[in-house]
């Protein structure tokens, strides 16, 4: 035990920044220097084009490489939306190669569309889709792919592609060895039968002469030794990469996670991004190491297009990115586009992963919106969250006991400041036994839930995917007699060290591991679990710590017999979704889950959200909190937030007060701190803090109603709640690296003060001829300015965009479940023209039902002096209590005579007003229409 902590300590002391000795770089994988190395030039990979074979909706044909003489089989895909599907596989594989099943991260297998072949003209095979245009150079293979003709991206126009076949290892050595592996090497075959004793032992008989000869170790190919461990590589070199250019573009963003910028860095004089699900000690900010999570989905724009491309691929994986003017020896072909100008900017990107195959899927867009559906088309949507989940989250490692949980509860309500749920960390468990509680402190939960449940309030435990090995413990021997545990590479559960101690975790690549995961989450298995229950999943990356690089090794083997390597990035994702799965079945697929993960990949949002891990309680953690949850909302992670204060540390009052303001309009809104740290509840802040962070959990609750829709427009139609300007002003080339600003849905502009002492910002206000009105004092800025804004420490810059109707709900309540029947005010903010257009999205806030049609939707617009209510859906059996209490109208120059309401049943009704003729606001007191009627208000 003494070792362990001295690990522990080692690996979570509280004073040193990242140790960065503990994770590979791009030198220290022979895989990422092997396909670095390579230089741009001619490709060895040339197409057969006398093998193409047609159907309607796709294509396939011979590839050869004509150094190795290895055959591989390229296949296009027209997909709906406005999609390419580009998959290379080999076409005599010695072993499977892994391809990730549909329904992991694919929603669905993808709807095809019709692709037209137009025939070869001197060695370019042309097709279309709609109004987009594939082109295949034949030799060497090189994809080329247009919008309306104009390209835009293109796939080994460098000539990177390296595809690395499957091989024996010459000689005794590896014949031996790829029978003693050639269980691992078949993911698909039966699985093998466990055997206590393993193969261990007959490794060593390999005799020194026969082993991997130096040149090949120094490669990487056959084995690999990183910090003392070594890497078994039964099926050697397997990794996949090539190059992807954005002729035209000069940004690119996505690929998340990483603590860096929104549009993506060059990566000439630093490592490639990598994308490897890592639990990164204390991370650093701006630079390209991997985090918890990661998404390969990247997306390119300019001011005329946007572009994405996505990656499906679960191994390990680097991308090296440069920033150019358009290289025209290498675009040769692409010369109309290029030809005449000198100044056409391009992005050229290589892309590389361990192992699996080349399967990447080109969205063209051709704007920001539609590049969202297509992603969205393909991964999954983000389900609405029910209401409370988006409101205030108190969360703290750890509350000690039931009576600090209703301390904190009554203190809450004490001070006035609402929440919805409070969390519960690690040590709230027997020993690190998740589904289990600390009797001596948790004796009594379910009366803990109790309590909780009569404020409307939820209670999060923490459930971590390793499992302590303790005879005493029912769910690992549960999992080890199923034989449910992930092996070593000698066929033994993995053994390996987390907060238990000794622990051992669940395959949730296997079906059957992930539903018996989903059943321990009912409130039978879960005992004192209850319905106000929901999760937490944590280390799943998984976090291994005496392990290389603290996570699984990747010689160890899933229950189908495939290696770690081949499937690292999707195991987090997995564990999520198997919880997701457990709380659904737990209220018999009635309920709404939430469940919170650390790790994620493409298809992590169908499972709940995602947090940004340990940050660091740190100015500068909270500037990179903007960029970091752009990318994450780019790439489909739309519920994410990062911890409010940072994790590590003990920030100041004032940080922690402005990290309050910044967080109320990003998607998760979850204060969180480590053990060590100071107890740092809102109300523990000096009063004069303490009321700017009431004042913004209170403001984010009066902004639920906006941002539930701004969630409903997620599940609808792909778009994230957290935007990048660009998302909303796609033509306007200055903003294209602008992060230190960002849009709630498209009505609100945000620019959070993110250094210390700052009592005045300077915004960015975008768009021609848009007005902006601060949401406070409804002050007015104009469209394509830079101003300075006034931000004293009580003031977050916030505006609403000219034309938008916002709607929230001003009544203060302990709880957001506690505000379903409040009525709504309307903030209609006039653009130019007098005119505004919004939204109001009403349902049981909590079950599945407005999934069948049970929800009120209308829309609202304003214009000729008249605000209109129309119902674009009510269900049948739906009805709100919701109405309207005031009506906010910004920018009306001239004070109105007399207002009235004609309602539903054309009743007509005077109404009273205030104006403000300073700021040009009228406030409608009282229509008292229901929001799920039409009904409209007349201003005279
Ligand atoms: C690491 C997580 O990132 C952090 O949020 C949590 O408090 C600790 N694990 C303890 O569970």
């Amino acid at each position: 035990m003494r070792g362990f902590c001295l690990l522990l300590a080692v690996l979570f002391c509280t004073c040193l920044g990242v140790h960065r000795e503990n994770f590979r770089t791009c030198d220290q994988s022979g895989f990422c220097k092997r396909h670095r190395s390579l230089q741009p030039g001619n490709s060895d990979y040339v197409v057969q084009a006398s093998s193409l074979r047609l159907s309607k909706t796709s294509l396939m044909v011979d590839v050869l490489n004509t150094k190795s003489d290895v055959r591989f089989l390229l296949q296009v895909y027209g997909l709906q939306h406005g999609i390419f599907r580009v998959k290379l596989v080999e076409a005599e594989p010695i072993r499977q190669r892994y391809e990730i099943p549909i329904g992991v991260t694919l929603v669905a297998e993808p709807e095809q569309a019709e692709l037209v072949y137009h025939g070869e003209v001197s060695g370019q095979l042309k097709f279309s889709l709609g109004d987009n245009q594939m082109v295949i150079n034949t030799n060497p293979l090189r994809i080329d792919f247009l919008i309306n003709n104009e390209p835009v991206s293109s796939l080994n126009a460098q000539g990177l592609l390296k595809f690395e076949h499957t091989q024996e290892k010459k000689g005794w050595f590896s014949s031996r060895v790829s029978s003693l592996f050639s269980f691992v090497s078949q993911p698909f075959r039966a699985k093998k039968e466990e055997t206590e004793e393993g193969v261990e032992g007959e490794e060593g008989a390999v005799q020194e002469d026969e082993k991997p000869s130096d040149d090949e170790r120094d490669a990487g190919m056959w084995e690999e030794t990183f910090k003392g461990f070594t890497d078994s590589k039964p099926n050697g070199p397997t990794s996949v990469g090539v190059d992807i250019a954005f002729p035209g573009f000069r940004y690119v963003y996505g690929i998340p996670e990483h603590a860096d910028s929104f549009a993506l860095k060059t990566t000439k004089s630093t490592d490639p991004y990598r994308m490897y699900n890592l639990d990164v000690f204390e991370y650093e900010l701006y630079n390209p190491m991997a985090l918890y999570g990661h998404i390969p989905f990247m997306v390119a724009h300019n001011d005329k297009h946007t572009v994405g491309v996505f990656f499906q691929n679960a191994a390990e994986g680097w991308i090296d990115i440069q920033s150019n003017i358009a290289d025209k020896s290498v675009f040769s072909n692409l010369a109309d586009f290029v030809t005449g100008n000198n100044d056409v900017p391009q992005t050229d990107t290589h892309w590389f992963f361990e192992d699996g195959i080349i399967d990447i899927f080109v969205l063209l867009g051709p704007g920001p919106k539609d590049v969202f559906k297509q992603y969205a088309s393909l991964t999954g949507n983000t389900p609405l969250p029910p209401l409370w989940a988006i409101a205030y989250h108190q969360c703290r490692w750890n509350y000690n006991d039931q009576d600090d949980v209703r301390t904190v509860d009554q203190t809450m309500d004490k001070f006035d400041i609402p929440f919805d749920v409070i969390w519960l960390d690690i040590e709230h468990t027997d020993g690190k036994k998740y589904f289990t509680w600390d009797g001596s402190r948790f004796g009594d939960s379910v009366e803990m839930l109790r309590n909780l449940s009569s404020k409307g309030r939820k209670l999060v435990t923490i459930v971590d995917p390793h499992l302590k090995r303790d005879d005493n413990y029912e769910t690992y021997t549960d999992a080890r007699n199923q034989g449910l545990l992930v092996k070593n590479k000698d066929g033994h559960d993995f053994d390996g060290w987390c907060w238990p101690g000794s622990s051992s975790w669940p395959d949730f690549l296997d079906p059957k591991v992930r539903e018996w995961w989903a059943d321990q989450f009912s409130l039978e298995k879960y005992k004192g679990s209850a319905n106000n229950l929901y999760v937490w999943n944590d280390m799943n990356e998984p976090s291994v710590f005496n392990s290389p690089e603290i996570t699984f090794p990747k010689d160890v083997r899933h229950l189908s017999g495939v290696e770690n390597r081949e499937v690292h990035n999707i195991y987090g994702m997995l564990v999520h979704q198997a919880t997701w799965d457990g709380l659904l079945k737990r209220s018999n697929y009635k309920e709404r889950p939430f469940v919170l993960t650390r790790a994620f990949f493409a298809g992590s949002q169908r499972s709940g959200a995602v947090w940004t891990g340990d940050n660091m309680g740190e100015w500068s953690h909270l500037k990179m909190t903007v960029p970091m949850m752009l990318s994450l909302n780019l790439a489909g992670i739309h519920f994410s937030g990062a911890d409010i204060g940072g994790f590590f540390r003990n920030p100041d009052s004032q940080l922690i007060a402005r990290w309050y303001q910044a967080a109320i309009f990003q998607p998760f809104f979850r204060a969180h701190a480590h053990i060590d740290t100071k107890r740092r509840e809102p109300y523990l802040l000096p009063e004069d803090h303490m009321i700017i962070a009431r004042d913004a959990i209170k403001k984010r609750y009066s902004y639920l109603p906006y941002w539930y829709q701004l969630f409903y427009e997620s599940e609808t139609t792909g778009m994230p709640p957290m935007r990048s300007l660009w998302m909303e002003f796609p033509s306007e080339a200055n903003i294209f690296e602008k992060d230190d600003e960002f849009m709630t849905g498209s009505a609100i502009l945000v620019k959070p003060v993110t250094e210390e002492g700052q009592t005045s910002v300077s915004v960015y206000f975008p768009g021609k001829d848009v007005v902006w009105y601060d949401i406070d004092t409804y002050e007015r800025y104009v469209g394509q300015e830079e101003r300075t804004v006034e931000a004293p420490l009580s003031k977050l810059p916030a505006f609403q965009k000219g034309g938008t109707i916002v709607p929230r709900k001003m009544r203060g309540r302990r709880s957001a479940s506690l505000t379903h029947n409040d009525p709504i005010t309307l903030i209609v903010c006039l653009d130019k023209n007098g005119k505004a257009d919004g939204q109001v999205y009403v349902d049981d806030y909590h079950s599945y039902e407005y999934r069948q049609g049970s929800y009120a939707l209308s829309h609202l617009s304003f214009h000729n002096f008249k605000l209109e209510n129309n119902l674009v859906h009510l269900g049948k059996d739906f009805s709100t209590k919701e109405w309207v209490e005031r009506v906010i109208v910004v920018g009306v120059n001239t004070e109105p005579k007399n207002i009235h309401l004609i309602d539903a049943d054309h009743n007509k009704v005077d109404l009273s007003h205030s104006y403000d003729s300073q700021t040009k606001v009228l406030t409608i007191r009282k229509p008292g229409v229901n929001v799920a009627q039409k009904w409209i208000i007349n201003l005279h």
